[in-house]
């Protein structure tokens, strides 16, 4: 019978026996999985837990701030904010494949990720926020049973090089466990309760090359989208929403003139296991709305358009 109260004390309890006076290490990136296993280990040994925060150029709109507000400021938690944009932006100038991308962005976030571990010489542990369906997953893909479309590339995959034991205190829980545990520790809810965001984050919702200035435009659009769904009750209804940016000029009008500028597409998408998903229904005018604010809020960007494509055969994100 699970019961919150007693299993946070006994988790608690659990990660300070295990990891007695030594220092801990993990990757916070703002997801629920690695939120929640930092305010857990913080609840348990504080100041032994070091987070590492990588922006890596391609986060959303505030997502550096918000996590810097809500760990370093609100819960005191020990947070390293490391500005590696340039270094992933600059890595990323003129790759298009998508698969080279995630290889990319998922091998600089080791390195910077390392970098800063060698900084820790007495961090002995390294904490991942992995958790129960993680783990039937790469069990699967040990066995061949996988079958993942696209590399996929978390926090969660750090080398063993770095000679650090595991701390996974997540492990045995499924994801709406694993969102009670972060409510009862204090985490807001809206972070606890947020559609997934995938590791190479808006490196794959931007086709083709990564540019800075693609970036910003996707930010705002996806700001936009977000802020509206969850001013229309939409956004719990949706398991997953965002913008994606089309590296595509059409011919628009303003005015007594002629624009020709790039395509924001919106996908909003409704999954229980995210293998097969569906799109979402999104009432017309709620569509109107967020197609206007984008068109006149974001510069650089004449045109919306909705997906309506299903999983399969599209899949959930467009690269
Ligand atoms: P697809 O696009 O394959 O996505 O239908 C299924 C789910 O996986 C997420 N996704 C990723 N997550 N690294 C991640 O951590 C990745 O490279 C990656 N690619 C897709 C996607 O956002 C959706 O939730």
């Amino acid at each position: 019978d699970w019961n919150m109260p007693d299993y946070v004390s006994e988790a608690v309890a659990r990660i300070r026996e295990q990891v007695g006076d030594e220092e801990v290490i993990l990757g916070l990136s703002g997801g629920v999985d690695s939120s929640v296993a930092a305010a857990l280990i913080h609840r348990a040994i504080g100041d032994q837990l070091t987070c590492v925060f990588v922006d890596n150029g391609l986060l959303r709109l505030n997502e550096a701030e918000q996590v810097m507000q809500t760990f370093a400021r609100s819960l005191g938690v020990k947070v390293i904010h490391v500005d590696a944009s340039d270094k992933f932006l600059g890595d990323l100038a003129g790759v298009t494949d998508p698969e080279q991308k995630r290889k990319i962005i998922g091998r600089e976030f080791v390195e910077v990720f390392q970098a800063e571990a060698q900084k820790l010489p007495r961090a002995k542990w390294l904490a991942q926020g992995t958790i129960y369906p993680d783990v039937i997953e790469s069990a699967g893909a040990k066995t061949g049973k996988a079958h993942a479309i696209k590399s996929h590339h978390n926090v969660g995959g750090l080398p063993e090089t770095l000679n650090l034991k595991l701390l996974e205190p997540l492990r045995e829980l499924f994801k709406d466990e694993v969102r009670e545990l972060g409510i009862a520790l204090g985490l807001p809810h809206d972070m606890v309760y947020r559609h997934p965001f995938p590791g190479p984050g808006l490196g794959v919702r931007i086709l083709g090359e990564v540019k800075r200035e693609y970036a910003e435009i996707l930010r705002q659009a996806d700001a936009i989208f977000i802020d509206e769904l969850r001013a229309a009750d939409w956004y719990d209804k949706t398991s997953q929403a965002f913008a994606v940016f089309l590296p595509v000029r059409s011919v628009g009008v303003m005015g007594d003139g002629r624009t020709y500028e790039y395509v924001v597409a919106l996908r909003a998408v409704q999954t229980q296991d995210f293998m097969t998903a569906h799109w979402a229904e999104l009432p017309h005018s709620l569509l109107g709305k967020i197609s206007n604010r984008i068109i006149n809020e974001v510069r650089g960007v004449n045109r919306v358009v909705y997906d309506i494509s299903g999983k399969p055969p599209a899949t959930i994100e467009w690269e």
